[in-house]
């Protein structure tokens, strides 16, 4: 049974008809990323994590920045693919053919199936026939037809795969082919959202690393090593994400869609890479760029019935998907700085044990003030042991 019905805001009813076997509701704390500027405009991003130091480090970043000029982004709207596979076909390349003569007809039947978005402006827009060849001895050449579809300011799943299912048996009476899979695409490869930012070399500056230029050419250095080694981007992308997937949870979005996307498109060369690089620009400022694919929705999607998701959009201001995209992505730039200036200069562990000295402090009993004082102990001695809390919080209450 569902104990506490409150837990982020969340009604035990809907949680019961958002999935199966509910026995209760999973919290995480809900943060905000502070100093973003995005396109000039003054902006906060709801973040849902359960990793320390991401929110605080993807806000001091936004505020570099900001220095800056803050981030820009752009996206190339909200066109996504859905996929009907069609097997046994003794010449795919005549029934590419074939369907490419149907075209208009095939849209205007996938148009027919998803009304609603026609009237909003939405819906099918191209075509595409591609034979897709599997490696040498492992089985036939198939067809794959894609539609190619507007979902507007919706993530798209359900209507993609309602047109999959409706057109495959238009599309068996075209081809004679056996239909195989019919689902949409998660690689969202014409729905890209593309950010930047500038930093000065004085905002990179601190106590101990007095030339920021120096601190510049580190990152730099930094964005290189991913660059050139996969191992090396994994992690550099693992951190980019930290700071996009809270903004996603946050606010109900189908992150692993984004995550199985987004590690796709770093592997478009065949070589896997960073999806964020950094370079000097021309007047000397730390410059970064990142692109990927990322479908996201602001209307439909079970998430929607979320009072905690409601909460977070409106928190965000969130206009419409493509201002939610540009939003998570600045999120995940910043994110990614804040984790290459850290690892380029001081490294990340005396950050991260401070934030852990804070979680021990919780896990041994403390609460408010004693909390701070617990961790400020461990931290002290150096100690990040759980037996050690526990004494500080023992002598403390005594
Ligand atoms: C940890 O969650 C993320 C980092 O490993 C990212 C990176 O190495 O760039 C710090």
């Amino acid at each position: 049974m569902l104990a506490e019905p409150a837990a982020g805001g969340f009604d035990h009813n809907v949680a019961d008809c958002m999935s199966e076997n509910v026995v209760g509701v999973h919290a995480l704390p809900l943060g905000l990323c502070l100093n973003l500027l995005v396109d000039g405009t003054e902006r906060v991003a709801p973040m849902a994590i359960e990793e320390s130091s991401v929110v605080a480090a993807s806000s001091n970043a936004a505020r570099l920045a900001r220095d800056g000029g803050g981030f820009q982004v752009e996206t190339t709207g909200s066109v996504m693919a859905t996929q009907i596979q069609i097997n046994g076909l003794a010449d795919p390349e005549a029934a590419c053919r074939k369907i490419a003569s149907e075209a208009p007809s095939l849209i205007e039947a996938a148009n027919a199936l998803v009304p609603n978005m026609v009237r909003r402006g939405g819906g099918a827009r191209e075509i595409e026939t591609r034979v897709v060849k599997p490696p040498k001895d492992a089985g036939p050449a198939m067809l794959c037809v894609h539609v190619h579809v507007d979902c507007l300011d919706a993530m798209g799943a359900n209507l993609l795969n309602t047109i999959a299912e409706g057109l495959a048996p238009r599309i068996r009476a075209i081809t004679g082919g056996d239909i195989g899979l019919r689902i949409l695409t998660n690689y969202a490869d014409r729905r890209l959202v593309r950010v930047s930012c500038r930093v000065t070399p004085e905002s990179l500056r601190n106590d101990a690393w007095p030339d920021g230029g120096i601190v510049r050419d580190r990152i730099v250095n930094a964005s290189r090593f991913a660059e050139a080694d996969p191992y090396r981007a994994v992690t550099h992308n693992k951190g980019f994400m930290n700071g996009l997937d809270a903004v996603l949870l946050a606010t109900g979005q189908d992150w692993r869609a984004a995550e199985a996307a987004a590690h796709a498109y770093a592997s478009r060369t065949g070589i896997y890479g960073p999806l964020a690089t950094w370079r000097t620009d021309s007047g000397g400022f730390l410059e970064g760029r990142a692109e990927l694919p990322l479908a996201v929705g602001t209307v439909g999607g079970a998430a929607r019935a979320h009072p905690g998701v409601r909460l977070a959009l409106s928190l965000g201001k969130v206009k419409d998907a493509s201002d939610l995209a540009g939003l998570s992505a600045a999120v995940g730039l910043a994110s990614n700085l804040a984790a290459l200036k850290a690892l380029a200069t001081e490294g990340i562990q005396r950050g991260h044990m401070a934030l852990h000295a804070r979680t021990l402090a919780v896990e041994a009993g403390a609460s408010g003030d004693l909390v701070h004082e617990v961790s400020r102990r461990l931290q002290a001695e150096g100690c990040f042991r759980l037996e050690r809390a526990q004494e500080l919080v023992a002598a403390a209450r005594k």
